[in-house]
């Protein structure tokens, strides 16, 4: 395995969970390093000695530097940035604001890549079913990506919006997000572009204006290592100024005489009420991400996780699922079946060995599952702070498991 310039013996040492348990489930939810549960708990014990208002206005200037850092991830401004509770939860907030402004006129279409998440797929299907929209689905290139040759061919103006998973969390991709932004700019569709950074943000380097997203989520949890609770969403100059998002609260517009005003930035597709301590330890999740350096992050993770499929698909019986010709277009997120042990029993057999992985089914991405006829997954997804030894402990774990 290459060897990536971090120091992971520091890595570690910041991260107490890693001394206890082999966590191979990042993509579920990470072991975060203690700053960020540091951070929180300090918050918390604030509001227990001063009161929750009252530790939110003495915290004010940590809490406002929470949104540059996010900026920062993601090569935004700080006023493209909403923090909200989860990704399922910032995605919803762009796409219901693309329905509530007439931007999905019956009969218009919706695009969705195939391994799109449930979470996002269903609510194109309400649009299909109560409002006469149309959803196609963007076929997948050799390797298994977007196609986005496939894409370009299918846009024109009826195209309403392009609904795109950037790393899908069962194939072991990395969407070509840039590429398709580019096909939906030069298109001249006017198609809104909503991206979902959930399993991306965190593992690699996120552009979103360089990639042209109108809208980009995440969640904090995942490979970000921030606390659960936690998410976020970028918006683009049109969509912070062309929509108006639905529903709004006292925090997103202000109750003036005879109506209301909506406001300006990130802030109008936020809500009032939010968890200081959770965005707080978020912050600090993301600083830690950045001064580790994404590219190095990224390095590491791609090898730990190139390291788990070389070795897992050496093993008799064990197919690795993970399309993508090449490591480059292979995210940290590894995915593998077994020809007569069923993930649903595999899984657990693993996790009951002390290593934390996961089962992926077809309820997080049906049609992903339904194309390669397979009704679940062992997920295995690495950080940077795991080792080569623990990805060989797993392998081992899985050989004996599976021995004929
Ligand atoms: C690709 C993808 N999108 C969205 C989500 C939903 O994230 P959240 O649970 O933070 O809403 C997940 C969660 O696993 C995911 O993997």
């Amino acid at each position: 395995m290459p060897t990536a310039a971090l120091d992971v013996d520091r890595l570690r040492a910041d991260t107490p969970g890693s001394a206890r348990v082999n966590h191979l489930n990042n993509a579920g939810s990470a072991l975060p390093p203690s700053i960020v549960v540091d951070t929180m708990v300090e918050h918390l014990r604030l509001e227990e000695e001063i009161g929750g208002y009252e530790a939110h206005a003495a915290a004010q200037a940590q809490i406002d530097a929470v949104y540059p850092s996010v900026a920062a991830l993601l090569h935004s401004r700080p006023d493209q940035i909403s923090l909200v509770e989860s990704a399922t939860s910032a995605w919803d907030r762009g796409f219901a604001a693309l329905v509530h402004s007439g931007q999905i006129p019956a009969g218009s279409r919706i695009l969705i890549s195939g391994a799109e998440y449930a979470s996002n797929v269903i609510p194109a299907m309400q649009m299909a079913r109560h409002h006469q929209a149309v959803v196609e689905v963007i076929p997948s290139d050799a390797a298994g990506l977007v196609d986005v040759n496939a894409l370009a061919g299918m846009l024109n103006s009826s195209v309403a919006a392009v609904l795109i998973n950037h790393c899908p969390s069962q194939n072991g991709l990395i969407n070509d997000a840039a590429a398709i932004g580019a096909a939906i700019r030069t298109s001249g569709s006017g198609a809104w572009y909503v991206l979902d950074a959930c399993q991306s943000v965190g593992q690699l380097e996120v552009d979103a204006p360089a990639i042209g997203a109108d809208f980009l989520s995440a969640t904090g949890r995942k490979f970000l290592r921030g606390p659960r609770g936690t998410g976020f969403l970028y918006s683009s100059d049109r969509a912070l100024t062309e929509l108006e998002p639905f529903p709004l609260d006292l925090h997103g517009a202000t109750w003036i005489p005879g109506g209301y005003e909506v406001a300006t930035g990130g802030r109008r597709y936020e809500s009032w009420e939010k968890s200081y301590a959770a965005i707080l330890g978020m912050g600090a999740a993301i600083d830690y991400a950045l001064a580790c350096g994404m590219p190095l992050l990224r390095e590491r993770i791609s090898a730990l996780a190139e390291y788990a499929r070389t070795g897992l698909a050496a093993l008799p019986g064990i197919v690795v699922r993970d399309g993508g010709a090449t490591a480059a277009e292979r995210s940290g997120i590894v995915t593998i079946t077994h020809d007569h042990m069923p993930a649903a029993e595999l899984a657990p057999a693993i996790k009951a060995r002390g290593v934390n992985v996961s089962l992926s089914t077809p309820d997080y991405s049906r049609d992903a599952f339904d194309a390669a006829g397979i009704s679940g997954l062992v997920r295995i997804s690495p950080h940077a702070y795991n080792t080569q030894a623990e990805i060989d402990s797993l392998i081992d774990i899985v050989a004996e498991l599976t021995a004929y």
